[in-house]
């Protein structure tokens, strides 16, 4: 008996789960017609940024706090330089500073920035010049980048599946600006400390220089994460799941 009905529970949390799609508690619905849809839209990012950022399990959302970055490579200006093992962290901490929405045209699109303090925590191998000064070692690496702000600028596609219609990101394109980075790079020239002292003062001077480099590479990987976890948010629920009133197209 308790298996019988322990059977027919599960079916029905599962016709629930597959015919509706599952959504977090902390994500409600907006309303289309009205002309609060945008602070709507605003008000579910802002409220669920810090969860959905450290995953949803039920919708196959990873954790995007920490990211773990591919094998960062800059070989340039006399100097090399790569980190691997890579993880960013800071992304749940991040703030919202810009959203524009534009749906239920024919083109639709769906912009978002935001902005915080993101730390890489990685090892590192170096060995060149930083403009003048030579640099040399391997080992530990945290980079700390103050106030870097993200801005995503993306087309909303639609992709049809059984359960319906769902919004799709494609083709964003993104810019960043960051106000301030420290490098803390252990072990420079085999740990001889004063070598090692004035370099790092000088590289941490001259950061602008450094993250010309190794920001593109870094950043291009985050926006990457960020948009697979929201498509795939995306992908699990059907529009008319968070948006009320919207007409699928037939
Ligand atoms: C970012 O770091 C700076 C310097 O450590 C700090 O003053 C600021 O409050 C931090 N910002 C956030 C959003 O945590």
């Amino acid at each position: 008996m308790f298996t019988l009905y322990s059977f027919i529970l599960l079916s029905l949390v599962y016709i629930t789960h597959s015919e509706n799609g599952f959504l977090p508690p902390y994500i409600s619905p907006c309303e289309l017609s009205t002309d609060k849809f945008v602070d709507c839209v605003k008000k579910q990012i802002v409220n669920s940024l810090p969860k959905f950022t450290k995953g949803v399990p039920e919708m196959g959302v990873p954790s995007i706090d920490p990211v773990h970055l591919d094998n960062i490579e800059i070989d340039g200006n006399g100097l090399k330089l790569s980190f691997s093992e890579a993880a960013m962290h800071g992304l749940s901490k991040c703030r919202l500073t810009d959203l524009k929405v534009d749906i239920g045209k024919s083109e639709e699109t769906f912009s978002l920035a935001f902005k915080g303090n993101l730390s890489l925590v990685a090892k590192y191998v170096v060995d060149g010049r930083i403009l003048i000064l030579p640099i040399q070692g391997k080992g530990d690496a945290l980079v700390d980048a103050q106030g870097v702000e993200v801005k995503i600028d993306s087309k909303l596609v639609h992709v049809k599946d059984t359960s319906g219609e769902h919004f799709k990101l494609a083709t964003p394109k993104y810019k960043y600006t960051i106000e301030k980075t420290t490098f803390d790079l252990k072990n420079l020239f085999n740990g001889n400390k004063q070598l090692a002292e004035t370099t790092l003062q000088f590289a941490n001077e001259n950061w602008q220089q450094l993250m010309d480099e190794l920001a593109p590479p870094a950043i291009k990987q985050i926006v990457r994460t960020v948009v697979k976890a929201i498509n795939k948010f995306f992908s699990k629920v059907p529009i008319k799941q968070i948006v009320i009133g919207y007409k699928e197209s037939q």
